[in-house]
């Protein structure tokens, strides 16, 4: 008998079935064949929220939720952190190597010159209230962007999914800093060909009448942080993009899912909430009580705890050593003190260490990001900059994975039966 194989036996007939154990799984449409009588539909899995299927092999990113581990494409998440640019970061995770200097050059050339967006794109962002959520405008407009090009509906020629995966990479910063200005009243700022990736979306974001004077070490901070949220296997907001790409939409329209997906405060959204509880809190008095009232479920310790991360998120390691980089410059934030305050309690709490809960990426993000001058409301904002390598990324092995079809789960109808209408 073959020894990489599952042997169940259905108690209800009797009947025993063996079935393949491949890459520690087992095909799930292999139960289907269990059945107890010629009118079963046969066995499937219950696994809401995906807790425990793989929904798709992919060769982009590991994680090692028990040990702390983020790799993209094999290289570990601190050696890119330190020595990589955020280009590089999306060249790797869509290509599977990073770049030699020809193609940097490329990628970085294609990046650049695809940055202006389409300039009814201004006046669909001007339709926005004056207190529009940037998210929700984000989410609008990269929908939006598919109506400028049709073309990306031709998701099977590689040379346009490579030409959509540069328009998405070059014209989310132009979108986001035309958020950003929108909601406080500001003209917009027209990309420069004449700064990088980064420096280009801070002149959009912070310049005042055509002037802005570049940090170079809050810059390199941002990149970092960008870095670090690139991609993250199948989490939410990834899983949304597989999902709805996998009906063959265009990518624009399968990417502002996975920025829906994004906005929420379990996913995304949780940098902000974060900076929320902080204020909520208000005084390093106030955390014991704070947290007995999370004990004691009301409410949670929003930027702690992680579906796949066991141990410390070593994304929020990596974050603390540019916290302090990034405070040398502007100065210390009382909240940090408090931060740091919460997560030393915390990690003595028997609460949290019998959950396994430790603080995630999003824990101390939004401090940076607020020293660094952007709202709170922002935060997503840069996280889906960030992300959207990734995105594209598992959009496109999605598409060439001869496995996959159009997602679509099973239930377990639980409503009536059959009934007559009154
Ligand atoms: C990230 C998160 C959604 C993962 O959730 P999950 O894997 O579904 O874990 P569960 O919700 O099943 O939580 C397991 C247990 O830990 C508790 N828990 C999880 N996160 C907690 C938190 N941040 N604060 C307090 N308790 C928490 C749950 O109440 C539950 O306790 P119980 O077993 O007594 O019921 C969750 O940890 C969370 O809500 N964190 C705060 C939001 C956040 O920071 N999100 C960013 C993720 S990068």
């Amino acid at each position: 008998m073959a020894t990489d194989t599952l042997t169940i036996t259905d108690n209800r007939t009797g009947t025993s079935y063996e079935v393949p154990v491949t890459d520690g799984t087992i095909p799930a449409i292999a139960l289907r064949q269990i059945k107890t009588g010629p009118d079963d539909f046969g066995l499937m899995t219950y696994d809401p929220a995906f807790m425990n299927t793989a929904a798709c092999r992919s060769a982009i990113t590991f994680i090692d939720g028990d040990r702390g581990i983020l790799r993209y494409r094999g290289y570990p998440i601190e050696q890119l952190a330190e020595r990589s640019s955020f280009l590089d970061v999306a060249y790797l995770l869509a290509e599977g190597e990073l770049p030699t200097s020809a193609q940097r050059s490329k990628w970085e050339h294609d990046v650049k010159y695809h940055t202006y967006v389409h300039t009814k794109m201004i006046k669909f962002l001007e339709g926005f209230r004056y207190d529009a959520h940037p998210m929700g405008m984000l989410l609008g407009a990269v929908g939006a962007m598919s109506t400028f090009y049709p073309d990306a509906k031709d998701i099977q020629d590689p040379a346009n999914r490579y030409i959509q995966r540069v328009r998405l990479m070059a014209k989310i910063p132009t979108l986001a800093a035309f958020a950003f200005r929108q909601s406080r009243g500001l003209p917009f700022e027209f990309p420069r060909n004449d700064l990088d990736y980064i420096g280009n979306f801070v002149n959009m974001t912070f310049s005042i009448g055509g002037k802005h004077e570049p940090n170079a070490v809050l810059q390199r901070a941002l990149e970092i942080l960008l870095v670090l949220h690139a991609d993250h296997e199948q989490n939410c907001s990834t899983s949304a993009v597989r999902a709805v790409g996998s009906s063959h939409v265009d990518p624009f329209s399968a990417v502002s899912a996975g920025i829906a997906a994004l906005y929420g405060p379990l996913h995304g959204g949780a940098n902000e909430a974060v900076l929320r509880m902080l204020d909520e809190i208000g005084t390093k008095a106030q955390i014991p009580a704070f947290i007995e009232k999370v004990k004691h479920g009301e409410g949670r310790l929003m930027g702690f705890g992680h579906r796949v991360y066991k141990s410390y998120d070593p994304r929020a390691k990596l974050i603390k050593r540019v916290a302090d980089d990034v405070f040398a410059q502007t100065g210390l934030n009382p909240k940090l003190e408090i931060a740091l305050e919460l997560e030393r309690i915390a990690l003595e709490d028997e609460y949290f260490i019998s959950r396994k809960l430790y603080p995630n990426v999003d824990f101390y993000s939004g401090l940076i990001y607020q020293a660094m001058g952007y709202p709170t409301d922002f935060f997503t904002v840069l996280f889906a900059i960030g992300r959207m390598p990734g995105w594209l990324a598992q959009w496109q092995e999605m598409l060439l994975d001869k496995d996959q079809k159009i997602a679509r789960p099973r239930q377990i109808y639980t409503g009536i039966e059959l009934r007559d209408m009154p």
